[in-house]
């Protein structure tokens, strides 16, 4: 079955969210309030879950997995191969807290005084050897015998062998991968797109209202689209502005008749902007906020005007 019918992207009310678990454990956030934030979300309505073999440092598969244990059979699991965690020996977790200290106490010490290879991830890991145990580790922490669709993390189009597509075939084959597709930086996504032998059941980028990929892939491509990003790190830093600026923020609450000093107001611009320009596409979201977590869940049914749309993307361009 394809999988933009089995997501039920196109049916009319489909929740086409997905809930981001890269910030799910770290920064004090720790394992059982990702568990808690999860239940959280997969109540709100949001099934579809996007992780990956090195997010928390190789801990946010086991969070996942404890939800997965229990009610597997509602939740979609996406989750990534290619980059590995570094090692969470107790040496390595010491040396990088050590190393971390030396950075803060010297800045710009990080090009000349690097920690030893075992403390850092693993970038390009595709062989069939490496790739097969990714896998297999993930379904492990994730308590599954399946993941829904495994995408290649950070796949650049040198990386992609017939021995690598080979490995993915002989994962589908073996019921272990689903379906797969590609998660990697726009320019390698839109060389990737065009060459036929490329997995691209689903293919997940960067895009935003500053940042728009999304038409220059959607020009190459028919496969299915999931956005991340659509926030990211910009939003904070704009929410923070619009609540310190009154004059700012009464100039785009008076365009778009909305209180955007409210931060849930922006996020619902946002949101909304990322899941009307992927039509029929996925948006992934992350939160460490069930309140946030719920009102996003919530506002992601309602229909935002074409006029305030493009009210907000001028606004928010200018800001930029
Ligand atoms: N290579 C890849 O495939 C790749 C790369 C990057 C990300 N991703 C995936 O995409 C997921 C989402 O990451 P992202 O960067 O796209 O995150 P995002 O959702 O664009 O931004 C997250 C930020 O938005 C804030 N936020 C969310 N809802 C809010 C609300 N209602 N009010 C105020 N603030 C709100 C969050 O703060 P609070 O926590 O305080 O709510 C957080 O700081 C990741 O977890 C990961 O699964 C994939």
């Amino acid at each position: 079955m394809r999988l933009r019918d089995e997501l039920g992207l196109e049916q009319p009310g489909a929740v086409r969210l997905g809930f981001g678990c890269a910030s799910l454990v770290g920064k004090g956030f720790d394992a059982s309030d990702g568990e808690r934030l999860l239940e959280v979300v997969l109540d709100a309505g949001v099934r579809y879950f996007d992780t990956a073999r090195m997010y928390g440092e190789g801990r946010a598969e086991a969070v996942l997995g404890s939800l997965a244990a229990r009610r597997r059979s509602d939740m979609v699991i996406v989750s990534k191969a290619g980059i590995l965690p570094p090692s969470r020996s107790p040496v390595a977790r010491g040396l990088r807290k050590a190393y971390a200290l030396a950075h803060r106490t010297a800045p710009g010490s990080q090009t000349w005084l690097k920690p030893p290879a075992f403390c850092e991830p693993e970038f390009n890991v595709f062989s069939r050897k490496a790739l097969t145990a990714s896998v297999e580790a993930s379904l492990q922490e994730l308590r599954t015998d399946y993941l829904d669709i495994l995408l290649l993390h950070d796949l650049d189009p040198a990386d992609l062998t017939d021995d690598l597509l080979d490995t993915v075939q002989t994962l589908q084959r073996e019921g272990k991968a689903r379906h797969v597709g590609i998660a990697t930086d726009p320019p390698q996504t839109r060389s990737l797109v065009q060459r036929k032998e490329t997995p691209t059941e689903l293919v997940q980028f960067a895009s935003s209202v500053w940042n728009d990929n999304l038409s220059s892939i959607r020009a190459l491509t028919d496969a299915p689209l999931a956005i991340h990003s659509a926030m990211g790190t910009r939003f904070r830093a704009l929410a923070q502005r619009l609540k310190t600026m009154p004059d700012r923020a009464s100039v785009w609450s008076q365009r778009l008749g909305m209180n955007v000093a409210e931060p849930a107001v922006l996020a619902e611009l946002f949101l909304g902007h990322a899941l009307a320009s992927n039509p029929g596409g996925l948006v992934l979201f992350s939160s460490v906020n069930a309140q946030h977590v719920k009102r996003n869940i919530a506002t992601a049914g309602k229909t935002i005007s074409s006029e305030t749309l493009t009210a907000f993307e001028s606004l928010a361009r200018d800001e930029h």
